[in-house]
């Protein structure tokens, strides 16, 4: 289960974890003081029962986080057993992790990108293609996982992005991968703390309603396309686009950019709001329903081990 700004919660993490895979969450979703210190301690407390499944944070590695510092020092505190970094060098967090042996999975979006994170010694790859939901990469997995396995044969790979029904497990392992990441499937769960707007949102739209925006961070990032991101536009104007790229004003304005960003996501998740700007990616085209994560988790595993028998039936 990735990691989702605003979206994954503490639920959804137990539920992945006592259904045998993988519940991630961004530390930024617990920012208020002393929160993510007892969701870490409830998630251990869970674990240390046995449970099938594990537990792992997503760290926004950029500069401009300024909550960085703090939220890594809890996570090694509380020795979280696996990290994602993304949006940023994955070396500010690799000695404390490996401190106690913890895995370091970088998010990575093109070759030269994963060639600078293997030289810095990360565990293994996220590999984000293009039409995944947030920060989507420019490439399809089709190219890219095939490229990255032949680069980095012994690299564990995951693949994130468009995975929303057992079929498209399948076929990530044909292409290469170890393991999928799968974010936008999840929102349409009940557990997801939000608006049922955003959830109908989701169920009722299909690839074509996806969009990709840079006015949300500076960064490319895949939303639905609601009438108000038609009203605000896609893309950053030329002062913004400015502002990012000098080397003297890049980190302020960056930082800047994410908070009001950050705002609007915030005000889109509550119930009543009319300005919508909701991250989606274009696994929406598989979701048609909403049910409890729990049950999202086993219908993925089934499907896949249908779709195998069916696709080995007929060959
Ligand atoms: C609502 C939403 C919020 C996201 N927030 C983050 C985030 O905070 N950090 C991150 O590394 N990735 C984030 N992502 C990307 C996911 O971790 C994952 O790469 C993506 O959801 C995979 O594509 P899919 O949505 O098609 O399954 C987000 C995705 C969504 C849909």
């Amino acid at each position: 289960m990735a990691p989702m700004f605003l979206v994954s919660n503490q639920a959804m993490v137990q539920k992945a974890m006592t259904n045998g895979i993988m519940g991630t969450f961004p530390t930024l979703n617990f920012r208020e003081k002393g929160q993510l210190d007892s969701v870490l301690e409830s998630l251990n407390r869970t674990k240390s029962c046995g449970t099938s499944g594990n537990y792992g944070v997503n760290l926004i590695v950029q500069k401009s986080n300024p909550l960085f510092d703090k939220q890594y020092k809890t996570c090694v505190d509380h020795r979280v057993p696996f990290y994602i970094t993304s949006l940023g060098n994955p070396a500010r967090i690799m000695d404390g992790a490996r401190s106690y042996g913890a895995k370091v999975y970088a998010d990575i979006v093109s070759m030269e990108h994963a060639e600078k994170c293997a030289k810095i010694g990360v565990d293994g790859f996220i590999a984000v293609g293009a039409g995944a939901g947030g920060h989507a990469g420019p490439h399809p997995l089709n190219i890219l996982l095939p490229s990255l396995k032949k680069h980095f044969p012994h690299m564990p790979l995951i693949a994130a992005g468009g995975i929303g029904e057992g079929a498209n497990i399948l076929g990530m392992f044909a292409f290469g991968a170890d393991g999928v990441s799968i974010g936008t499937r999840f929102i349409a769960s009940t557990e997801a703390d939000v608006n049922q707007d955003y959830k109908n949102a989701i169920i009722h739209s299909d690839q074509d309603d996806i969009v990709m925006t840079t006015r949300l961070s500076g960064t490319p990032c895949n939303v639905l396309n609601t009438p108000y991101v038609q009203k605000i536009g896609l893309d950053q104007n030329f002062l913004e686009r400015f502002f990012s790229k000098n080397a003297t004003t890049k980190k302020y304005f960056k930082m800047l950019i994410q908070l009001k960003g950050t705002k609007m996501l915030e005000e889109a998740i509550k119930p009543g709001n009319y300005n919508n700007i909701w991250t989606a990616g274009k696994s929406v085209e598989f979701i048609k329903d909403i049910k409890p994560t729990e049950q999202i988790i086993k219908d993925l595993i089934n499907e896949y081990e249908k779709a195998k028998s069916d696709f080995f039936a007929n060959i």
